[in-house]
Parts: C-alpha cells; structure tokens; sequence
C-alpha cells in the first residue's frame, strides 16, 4: 500500500465532529452535529474516556470510543464502547489498528482486558474481534427503559 494509503490513527478533536457524526449515522446512530459538539467536548475532556479516529491520505475513516470502567464484581477493565469504518474504507486495517490503539491505552492504564458487546446483527465485526484475538464469552439481552420522574405512573 503506498505510504499516502497508510492508515494514521490519532486523538479525535472537536474539528472532526461533522465526520465522527457522519460515521456514527453509517454505524446505526445518527446525531445532529451540535448534539455532538457537546458530547465529543465532554469526552475529550475525560480521563477515563478515549476517543481516537483513523485518517487516511487526511480523510477521517474511521473512530473508536474507549473506556475505562471500574465494576463491584469484576473491578477496572477497558470497554469498547463504539467503532466504526467508513464502508468504503473496509478491509484495509483501520478497524484493527484503531483497536489495537485502544489496547495500547488500556495497558497504559494498567487495564488487564479489553471487552466489547457486538450485536448479533453486526456480523463483519464477530470475525474482525476474533482475527483481533478476543475471544467470545457470552450472548446477552439488551433491556431498555424511560426514566420517569420518581412516582410517575408508569404503564
Ligand atoms: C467491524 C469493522 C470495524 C471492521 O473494520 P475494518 O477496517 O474493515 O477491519 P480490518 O480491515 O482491520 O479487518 C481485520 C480482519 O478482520 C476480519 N474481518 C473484518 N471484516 C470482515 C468481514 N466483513 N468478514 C470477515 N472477516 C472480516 C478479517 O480477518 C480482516 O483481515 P483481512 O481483511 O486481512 O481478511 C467494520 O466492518 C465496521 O465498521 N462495521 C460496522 C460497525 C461495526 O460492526 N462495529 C463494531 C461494533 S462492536
């Protein structure tokens, strides 16, 4: 591949907003830019949380959202919390280098495991973690709920 095909991977920044929203609608999530604005300026300014994307010849292909999580049963760990590649994009290394970079943050971290949940219907991404060395442990339901004001009547 030529050195201008290469894939860099680096800190998101607020600049790459319109692009990360762009990417989250392709992912299933769309958000109108301003929402995001905030949401990416809260992000970058936590120490728990990483936010990075992958670039290519300066076009931004790509993100990865990661997370430094403390749970009662199982204690600190780094969770992948979201990850996408432009589809045009695909196949070409970036989905992996951006996780390894979540790795390499992890372990920084002194992180001992990387999770991630991938829906059953994203079925690219159950070879692509496997081929990454994640190893599956479980299928789950996922459980949604409105919060109502406290004392709400719920149906
Ligand atoms: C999953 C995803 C991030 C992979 O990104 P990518 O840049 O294409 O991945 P890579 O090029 O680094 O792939 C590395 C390896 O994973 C495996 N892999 C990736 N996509 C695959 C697919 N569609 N089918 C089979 N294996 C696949 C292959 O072994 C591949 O190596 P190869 O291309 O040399 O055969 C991308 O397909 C995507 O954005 N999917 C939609 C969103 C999604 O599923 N996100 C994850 C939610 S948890």
């Amino acid at each position: 591949m030529p050195l201008a095909d290469a894939v860099n991977i680096r800190r998101a920044l607020l600049a790459d907003v319109p692009r990360l929203a762009e990417l989250s609608g392709v992912l299933g999530y769309p958000v109108a830019v301003d929402k995001l604005v905030a949401r990416v300026a809260r992000l970058l300014g936590r120490d728990e949380d990483v936010l990075l994307v992958a670039e290519r010849a300066g076009q931004v292909i790509g993100w990865i959202h990661g997370a430094e999580q403390e749970l009662v049963e199982s204690g600190r760990r780094c969770e992948i919390l979201g990850l996408v590649v432009d589809p045009e994009h695909r196949r070409s290394g970036a989905g992996g280098h951006l996780v390894v970079a979540v790795e390499t943050w992890a372990y920084q971290r002194g992180l001992e495991e990387v999770t991630v949940r991938s829906a059953i219907t994203r079925a690219e991404s159950h070879p692509f973690y496997e081929h990454l060395g994640f190893a599956r442990v479980k299928t789950q339901h996922v459980y949604r709920k409105p919060v109502a004001a406290p004392g709400a009547m719920r149906a």
